[in-house]
């Protein structure tokens, strides 16, 4: 196959699994929906896109496999736990200056994000988190929130985490229901919906914006400087760096771990 139809049918197949299942493939970088295509291609012993499309007419649990590897989701209690070390004085600053918090956790995965930031506000507030502080957790991904959701972890979930806050806010692989219930799990698209509950005073998003294209990820940073209040902040973490027209709304103030804030007004 020469390389033009073999891109062709790349395309082909791209189009139709954003028709079919809502994904919009257009808004993630070739090289990375590529690399995933094929590791399930291999799995299945077929070496053309027409055939591999062919697979998913009739079996729909090959297209589950094929959308879970794609939402690549791996994470982990405190993931780099020096992010959140360097994240922590933000938030008790905003905890002194607001009555409530807001926060969004964006491309939450299994939920051991927003779970963490749960921890930090029960940690910071004390018995007031419940009164004080939300956290949206949202993805894409149905299986991920479903974990989010069942709020059930196992052992390998927490090797990052500091073990007394381990002992102290969960039992028995789960969070106690004060951490819980900060977290309200929603479905969200980041390449096609608009911020779920604006004004947030916090915006996690890390290790998602890595996969999408140059364009998307722009309109993606315009959209959470939106979304955060005056004086807001925005953490991305060591992989992903801010640019285009948001960059000059928001200023950097931890280069290392990738924290944000929005001017207050
Ligand atoms: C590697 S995980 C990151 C999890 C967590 N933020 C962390 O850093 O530990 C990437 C997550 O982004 C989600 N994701 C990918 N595309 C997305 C989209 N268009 N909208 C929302 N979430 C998306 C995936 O489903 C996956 O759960």
């Amino acid at each position: 196959m020469t390389k033009a139809p073999q891109e062709r049918a790349f395309e082909a197949l791209t189009e139709k699994i954003s028709r079919e299942r809502g994904v919009s493939c257009g808004s993630y970088k070739d090289k990375c929906l590529k690399r995933r295509i094929a590791v399930r291609m291999r799995a299945r012993g077929v070496h053309s896109y027409e055939d591999y499309g062919k697979i998913l007419d009739h079996d729909a649990h090959e297209y589950q496999e094929l959308l879970d590897a794609l939402t690549i989701n791996v994470t982990k209690f405190f993931r780099n736990v020096e992010t959140w070390t360097a994240l922590r004085p933000y938030l008790e600053g905003l905890a002194k200056a607001r009555a409530t918090l807001r926060i969004w956790s964006a491309g939450c995965a299994s939920g051991e994000e927003p779970y963490t930031i749960a921890v930090l506000l029960a940690d910071i507030l004390g018995e007031a988190a419940g009164e004080r502080a939300s956290i949206d957790a949202t993805d894409v991904d149905r299986l991920s929130l479903e974990r989010t959701q069942q709020a059930h972890y196992p052992d390998a979930a927490f090797t990052e985490m500091p073990a007394h806050l381990k002992r102290r806010y969960f039992q028995g692989g789960e969070p106690l229901p004060s951490v819980r219930d900060l977290v309200q799990v929603r479905t969200h698209d980041l390449t096609r919906e608009r911020p779920p509950h604006p004004p947030y005073d916090l915006i996690v998003c890390r290790n998602v914006v890595i996969y999408f294209e140059r364009k998307a990820q722009e309109r993606l940073f315009r959209a959470f400087v939106d979304a955060l209040a005056p004086g807001g902040v925005l953490l991305l973490g060591k992989v992903e760096t801010l640019f285009g027209p948001a960059r000059e709304s928001l200023t950097l103030v931890d280069p290392r771990e990738r924290i944000y804030t929005k001017p207050s007004v």
